[in-house]
Parts: C-alpha cells; sequence; structure tokens
C-alpha cells in the first residue's frame, strides 16, 4: 500500500521534541512517512507548548497559516497535540474549526487509532484523558541514520507546583519509569550506534520517587554510567531543591557524566522565590553551585530566570543581578513573566508592568552576553574532548560537535569524523559557539 506523508511541527521543551519523535514512530508504523515538504502532507501535527502566552500564540499562528492547505485539499487531515492541546480540549475545535484532531500529553499511544477513525468516518476526534501508567514513555522511536545523540525520557509530569507554572496542570502527576526499562532502552540505543544519551524530565532529580522501591536518580547515572557504547550522560532538568550531595557526588564519580548541569534558578531573591513556592533559598542555591564547582571545578552551570513575577520590585531584581554576577552561569534563557490560566500566581496582585519587565529582561540579557562570552573566552587554549555530531550547518569544510560542558564547537575536519570522538584545541570564543583545531581523534 502507498505511504501517506506526515508532517510535525514542534514547539516547546525537549520533552516536546521527544515527544514528536515518538509521534513519527507510530504513524511511521501505521502507513504514514515523514515529508520534509508541509504541501505534501496528508497528515499535519502540531505539537504545541502552553508555557507562555508567546508560546501558544505561535502556535495559533502557525494553525494559521495552515488553513490553506485544508481548503486546497480537504482531505488533509489537521491535529494538535501536546501542551496546548492538553488545556484547551475539546474547546480548540471551536476556536480553530478546521482542526481534525486534540490529543493530549498523555494519548500520543492513542494516536494511531484515533487517526484510522477519522479517515474511515470523516468526523473530528478528541481525547485528552490523564491515563494511570503512560504508555507513551515506552514508545522507542528510529535512530536517524548516523546519529549519535538521542533523547530519552526516564519520567513524566509534574508535582511541584511552582505558582507560576502550567507544566503539573497539563503534563499531570509525576511518574517514573522503572530503573530496568531504561536501562534496556539505552542499551538498544547503544546498539543502534548512539554515544550520549540525554535524560529528559522536569524534575530528574527526584526520579524513583513515585517508584518507591529506593533507587533514586544517582542509582540511575551508576547504572547508565556501565553500558558499554554509551560514552556521554546528560539530563535536563534538574530542580535545586532535590539536589542531593550523593547526585553532586556523580559528577566526579560517573566518568561518562557530562560537566554540564541546567540548574533553573528563577530569581536571585528570597521573597520572590517563596512567592513561586520554589522551595528553597538563595542561600540554598548557592550551596549547591559551590559543592558543584568543588567536586567539579569546569562545571558549566546554565540556569532560567524569570523577571517580573507578581510583586517583584527593584530590590528584588537587583537581588538577581547580584547573584547573576556572583555565580556568572555559562548561559542563561530568560523570560518576562507570563500569567498562565489555572495557577496560583494568576491570582496575586501588584502585577508588574510589561514596561518594566521589558526593562528588566534587557538588563539581564545584556549581562547574561556578557558573562557568556568571559565563560567561552576562558576555555580558549584548552584542549577538549568533542563528540562529533554532524557536518557545520555553515561551512560544508567543517564538523560540528560539542564539549563535556556542552558548548558547541566548530573545525576542520570531514565525514569520517561524525561519531567519532576527538581531541580539539580551542583558538577562538564567540558569544554561541567556539571555534577549535583538530589535535587528535581518540
Ligand atoms: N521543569 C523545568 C522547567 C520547565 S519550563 C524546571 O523546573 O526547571 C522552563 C522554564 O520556563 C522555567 O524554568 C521558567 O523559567 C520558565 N517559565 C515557566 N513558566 C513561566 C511563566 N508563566 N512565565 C515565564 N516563564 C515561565
Ligand atoms: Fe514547572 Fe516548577 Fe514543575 Fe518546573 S518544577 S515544570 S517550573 S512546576
Ligand atoms: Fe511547553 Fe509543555 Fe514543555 S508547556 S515547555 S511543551 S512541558
Amino acid at each position: 500500500m502507498e505511504k501517506k506523508n506526515l508532517f510535525i511541527y514542534t514547539f516547546g521543551c525537549q520533552m516536546n521534541v521527544h515527544d514528536s519523535e515518538k509521534i513519527a514512530a507510530l504513524m511511521e508504523n501505521s502507513g504514514y512517512a515523514s515529508v520534509d515538504d508541509v504541501g505534501k502532507a496528508d497528515l499535519i501535527i502540531i505539537n504545541t507548548c502552553s508555557i507562555r502566552e508567546r508560546a501558544a500564540q505561535k502556535v495559533y499562528s502557525q494553525l494559521g497559516r495552515l488553513k490553506k492547505f485544508k481548503k486546497r485539499n480537504p482531505k488533509l487531515i489537521i491535529g494538535v497535540g501536546g501542551c496546548l492541546a492538553q488545556q484547551w480540549g475539546s474547546k480548540f475545535i471551536e476556536r480553530v474549526p478546521y482542526l481534525d484532531l486534540v490529543f493530549g500529553t498523555h494519548n500520543i499511544h492513542n494516536l494511531p487509532d484515533l487517526i484510522t477513525t477519522i479517515e474511515n468516518t470523516g468526523l473530528t476526534a478528541v481525547r485528552t484523558d490523564f491515563q494511570e501508567a503512560v504508555k507513551s514513555l515506552g514508545i522507542l522511536a528510529p535512530t536517524e541514520n548516523g546519529k549519535v545523540t538521542s533523547y530519552i525520557t526516564i519520567m513524566q509530569g509534574c508535582n511541584n507546583f511552582c505558582s507560576y507554572c502550567v507544566v503539573p496542570h497539563l503534563r499531570g502527576k509525576e511518574e517514573s519509569r522503572s530503573l530496568s526499562d531504561i536501562v534496556k532502552e539505552v542499551a538498544v540505543l547503544a546498539g543502534r550506534g548512539i554515544k550520549e544519551v540525554t535524560l529528559l524530565g522536569q524534575n530528574v532529580n527526584s526520579y524513583g520517587k513515585t517508584i518507591g522501591n529506593g533507587h533514586d536518580f544517582a542509582d540511575l547515572l551508576y547504572e547508565i554510567g556501565s553500558i558499554g557504547g554509551i560514552e556521554r550522560i546528560r539530563f535536563t532538568t534538574s530542580h535545586p531543591k532535590d539536589l542531593s550531595d550523593r547526585l553532586v557526588r556523580c559528577f566526579s564519580e560517573v566518568d561518562k557524566l557530562c560537566e554540564h548541569i541546567h540548574l533553573p534558578v528563577q530569581t536571585g531573591s528570597d521573597r520572590v522565590l517563596e512567592m513561586m513556592n520554589r522551595c528553597y533559598t538563595r542561600a540554598d542555591y548557592f550551596d549547591r553551585v559551590h559543592k558543584l564547582r568543588a567536586i567539579c571545578p569546569d562545571i558549566s552551570i546554565t540556569s532560567d530566570i524569570i523577571v517580573g513575577f507578581p510583586g517583584e520590585t527593584d530590590r528584588d531584581f537587583q537581588a538577581t543581578i547580584d547573584m547573576m554576577g556572583k555565580i556568572r552561569f555559562d548561559n542563561l534563557f530568560s523570560f518576562k513573566y507570563s500569567e498562565r490560566d489555572g495557577t496560583a500566581a494568576a491570582k496575586l496582585g501588584d502585577k508588574v508592568s510589561e514596561c518594566v519587565k521589558s526593562d528588566r529582561l534587557k538588563i539581564v540579557q545584556a549581562l547574561q552576553e556578557k558573562h557568556t562570552l568571559e565563560r567561552n573566552e576562558a576555555m580558549v587554549g584548552n584542549m577538549e574532548e568533542i563528540l562529533v555530531e554532524e557536518i557545520s550547518k555553515n561551512s560544508k569544510e567543517d564538523v560540528t560537535g560539542r564539549t563535556r560542558t556542552n558548548k558547541i564547537v566548530n573545525f576542520r575536519g570531514s565525514h569520517e569524523l561524525i561519531s567519532k570522538t576527538v581531541s580539539v584545541l580551542i583558538t577562538d570564543a564567540y558569544q554561541h559557539s567556539l571555534r577549535g583545531r583538530l589535535l587528535n581523534v581518540n
């Protein structure tokens, strides 16, 4: 039977990127083939995000652009999945009448059946129920030819309820996968030539709590650290409140664990941290950073910051700037606070004006640019271990890989280097990458 064509748009976090890979895998088993040209698609899936208002707006604009395809080809099926789909459910179809399908964050595994029903009946379908055992977590996406890195979801959902955040409302309760399932999956990936795995979860540090058999995230790191073929382990995201001393020690004891941690701080003000329900203080955060740097001096620390949370004063904001100056993050994602329906913070008064939020964001971004460049420049002259991932997007004569500290490095080299671990001398530093010279292939 001739294959039908699938095109997926992905918005949001790495979790969504990986979910899209799973969606593609499922649909490829049900008679679809992924294509690069949306104009040729029989099925378009938009994997959505709702973390901030702007993320949601981007989804609506994309949907607007797809209307013409539906007019041209009435048989085209357009579906939305992910967090905004979970949030809106059937109301999404009222808002966007040419949608055929809405499926939630726990319903990825239902997709082939939903699509078959739509194909057979021509009716719309909505499925957004939260399910006890999250079946979609075990879907193994095929590995693209030549790929050396892979994501693996180790848990889903979140129980933290930071007051600004929609994720617990849209991804459900925290649920960890069993250690043996994860280890098996990583071994399969290693067999396919994957060298680096990134363990995904909203709060990976609390891995295992829902299983209750005593295994925690550090145990998982030790286990994965012993799987042959895997050279590098990364994880994201960590919550500072759950960063145990045992986990910090993993950075020196698990050789394959890369020296990078994304540790969102959100704000440097204790008052705001409390209103955000983050469950740690500024001093706790400094303490974690000191411990990480004591055990691993070159560790790269990246973070997230929100400016303009309700009630954030100039003094609170200065505490954030002061913290940035003291820590000097390697990189930072910074956001203007965005009010989300259903969250605790949406009920708070004393909102900060858009104008003040924009000013504060500019200050944070300018300072971080300086720090990022400084941290990158400090690497010039180092010999770094690079896992080569691909031919550079900017020059066919260069290859691209990353340092263990997660910095992108470009250097002269050709196709044969892909998937090899090499030593590179860092020669130049820029805002978003480093440049180097190949010394030897390890
Ligand atoms: N689970 C991860 C983060 C998920 S969302 C964690 O806790 O670290 C990624 C980032 O988006 C958050 O760290 C936060 O900085 C930002 N964010 C979340 N909700 C937001 C909101 N309502 N407004 C602005 N930024 C927000
Ligand atoms: Fe959102 Fe907080 Fe959970 Fe992260 S830990 S997903 S910010 S509620
Ligand atoms: Fe967005 Fe959902 Fe991820 S809201 S950031 S896609 S968990």
